[in-house]
């Protein structure tokens, strides 16, 4: 867990603290008889530093075939510097030293995020073997697919050369092209493996991808006819609230994936990415990677909140696949005060106290009950990171009965989505409306209007209220959507 579950010691196993295959298998058959389906998160960039590969890396010593799995090489200048200039993603260099064998301080190891992760040589043919049979353990097992984590870190330039950057710079890797260690070409060839995999089995088995890279070109190459299915897209993710930046978005988006015949993706928060009702509320609403480049400013709840119900409707009234990730349906806000020593993201410590990471967008969901632990755990057992107690007011227990809560607002537009024919089928038409207003049918029976102006917008003669995602009496209020039943 030094990176929240993202190193991994055992790719057959389920660490003890959350169960067994049992558990595992009957989490699979429960799903499945409730019609959902499971995928698994593969972390295949990079192994713990406890996986026993690594441990047989360090015993084996220089030049041996276990250190070939990993990134093993001499530090520079008389070895005492790390072998090149690569940074870590949670802060400081990408290389760690180590003692050899013999006690002396020897060869230095790659890890692109923190010094428990070191990297897999995937031009090593033992690590591509191994992974063959990890991903088919799990296909075997019933899952329906696999989520590929950081896929565009895989492969490496051969030569590791120097990358240009600065010490005590901040991964960037949303801007990074032609950079010796993301999204190099190497990294499709490992994802054409994983999919004919995957081909050979019955049923739909789907591969999404993590590709944080430069813009929808670049992400398009990860979704070709013989890679990966669908991916996250990191331009929405991290778009502003700002009309004419999300318009650009959702066109780029969709004239990109168009060519490779891969569904346009939509998603608005991860367990990486600072919650949407909190960002909104903010005067800097653009995302980043654990809220890494975000300047501090104060949050207006209320604000942020109401933005990112309208950015719900927006989302899921858009053509393709949307991903929600756990708790913005109940409207949770990033927690901003969790308490320093609470911190569990590794880039609290890595950046020397000048991110905070993670954490507060991976708080405990609230589920019941008028105090933490809200029925996450059992009474007495405290979750790992502390909840506000004035959650009480947002558990999903208490937002099911209340009709204009957030949980009841995504309910009904997934119902309305899943009924209404338009939205899976018909392309998105831009409407013609007033300024920093978002408006677009889908075929001649449904039309969504956002409003991010700060007027009012009149909806007369537009069509009938079908799911608004605040008071809405034939105007939008600013920060407001609406679906609209037309023709
Ligand atoms: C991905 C995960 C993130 C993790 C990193 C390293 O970006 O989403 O949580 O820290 O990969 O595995």
């Amino acid at each position: 867990m030094a990176d929240g579950g993202y190193d991994v010691s055992d790719y057959c196993a389920i660490d003890p603290r959350f169960g067994t295959l049992d558990d595992a298998d009957a989490l699979l058959a429960e799903a499945h008889a409730a019609g959902l389906r499971v995928i698994v998160d593969l972390v295949a960039n990079h192994t713990s530093r406890e996986h026993p590969w690594f441990a047989a890396a360090l015993a084996a010593g220089p030049g041996s075939p276990e250190r070939n799995r990993y990134f093993f090489r001499d530090g520079r200048g008389g070895g005492s510097l790390p072998p090149n200039d690569w940074i870590s993603a949670f802060g400081g260099p990408a290389w760690t030293r180590i003692p050899e064998p013999d006690g002396r301080p020897g060869q230095w190891y790659l890890h692109l995020f923190a010094p428990a992760q070191p990297d897999l040589d995937w031009d090593e043919p033992a690590v591509q073997e191994a992974f063959d049979g990890i991903l088919r353990f799990w296909l075997d097992r019933g899952v329906d697919g696999l989520r590929v984590d950081a896929a565009p870190a895989m492969a490496k330039e051969s030569g590791l050369p120097d990358a240009g950057h600065l010490p005590g710079a901040l991964f960037e890797s949303r801007s990074w092209v032609g950079n010796p260690h993301w999204d190099v070409e190497g990294v499709h060839d490992i994802l054409r493996r994983w999919r004919a995999i995957g081909d050979a089995y019955d049923g739909e088995r789907v591969f999404v991808t993590e590709a944080v890279v430069r813009g929808p070109e670049r992400l398009s190459r990860y979704v070709r006819p013989d890679e990966m299915h669908t991916s996250f897209n990191f331009d929405y993710l991290t778009a502003p609230w700002e009309p004419r930046h999300l318009r650009r978005v959702i066109d780029e988006s969709i004239a990109a994936l168009e060519p490779v015949g891969a569904p346009p993706t939509w998603v608005l928060s991860s367990h990486d990415e600072t919650r949407h009702a909190t960002r909104f509320g903010r005067a800097h609403t653009a995302g980043a990677f654990g809220g890494a480049a975000v300047p501090p400013s104060p949050t207006d709840r209320g604000l942020g909140l109401r933005r990112a119900r309208a950015a719900a409707l927006l989302t899921l009234a858009l053509p393709g696949s949307a991903y929600l990730y756990q708790g913005e349906e109940l409207g949770l806000p990033e927690v901003e005060d969790l308490p320093d020593e609470a911190l569990q993201d590794p880039t609290w410590e890595r950046s020397g106290h000048r991110v905070r990471g993670r954490d507060g967008c991976r708080v405990p969901l609230p589920w019941e009950g008028a105090e933490p632990p809200f029925g996450f755990t059992a009474d007495g057992v405290r979750p790992w990171l502390p909840q506000p107690p004035e959650w009480a007011g947002l558990t999903a227990a208490a937002q099911r009965t209340d009709p204009g809560s957030t949980l009841n607002l995504y309910r009904d537009a997934l119902r309305i989505r899943r009924g209404t024919a338009a939205l899976h089928a018909e392309p998105l038409t831009w409407v013609d409306t007033a300024e920093d207003v978002l408006a677009f049918d889908r075929g001649p029976g449904f039309r969504c209007v956002v409003n991010l102006s700060t007027e009012t917008v009149d909806l007369d003669g537009q069509g009938r209220m079908v799911l608004a995602s605040g008071s809405c009496d034939g105007a939008l209020p600013p920060d407001t959507a609406v679906w609209l039943a037309t023709g």
